[in-house]
């Protein structure tokens, strides 16, 4: 004999369960993505296509250190027709303006700890450095 009263439930249960991850995803806001600041500057390209940036930076930014300060190798780059001289503070940072909504608001969701600025200045500390020379 079957028992409609266990089946019915049961089903429903094993229904939501199957199913877990499609609305934990939708509504849950921990697979939200954080969303970083465009350049305040209005540029619209980047060094290298987003996707590319997304994925490699923090290797761009290795091989463009070594390359100026081991290899003597200070040129520039050009986005857009416009030069931009390679380095952390001077190319990266004339566009990303604003490390606290852009580089940070990565970092923070994936929980990385870029050491550079420890040395290298931010926008923001550099224009207080400014006042004082
Ligand atoms: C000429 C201005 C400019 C320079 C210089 C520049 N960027 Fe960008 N960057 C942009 C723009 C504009 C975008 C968005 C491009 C898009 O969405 O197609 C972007 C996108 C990115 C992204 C992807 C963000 C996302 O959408 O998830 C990363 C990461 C990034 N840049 C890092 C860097 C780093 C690191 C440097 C230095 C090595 C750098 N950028 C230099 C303008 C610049
Ligand atoms: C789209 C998100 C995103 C943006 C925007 C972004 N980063 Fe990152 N960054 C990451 C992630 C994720 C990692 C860690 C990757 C890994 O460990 O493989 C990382 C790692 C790094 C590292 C290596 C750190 C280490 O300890 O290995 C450096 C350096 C770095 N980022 C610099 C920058 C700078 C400078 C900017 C702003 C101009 C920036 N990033 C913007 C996502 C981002
Ligand atoms: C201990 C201090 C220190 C730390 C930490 C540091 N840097 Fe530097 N970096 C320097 C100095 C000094 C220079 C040389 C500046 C020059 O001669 O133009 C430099 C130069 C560079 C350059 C070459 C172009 C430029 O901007 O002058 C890049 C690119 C660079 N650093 C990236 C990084 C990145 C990315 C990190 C973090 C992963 C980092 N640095 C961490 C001190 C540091």
């Amino acid at each position: 004999m079957y028992n409609k009263g266990t089946i019915i439930p049961g089903l429903i249960i094993f229904v939501l369960m199957v199913t877990f991850p499609l609305w934990f995803n939708a509504f849950s806001t921990a697979s939200t993505v954080p969303k970083v600041e465009l350049p305040p500057g209005g540029e619209k390209e980047c060094v290298a296509p987003a996707a590319e940036m997304r994925a490699n930076h923090m290797v761009m930014l290795n091989e463009w250190r070594d390359d100026v300060l081991r290899n003597g190798n200070r040129n520039t780059v050009t986005v857009a027709g416009k030069e931009y001289r390679r380095g952390l503070q001077m190319a990266c940072m004339e566009c990303h303006s604003n490390k606290e909504k852009f580089c940070d608001s990565c970092h923070v969701y994936t929980s990385v700890k870029p050491y550079c600025w420890d040395c290298h200045l931010t926008p923001t500390l550099a224009a207080t450095k400014k006042e004082t020379l």
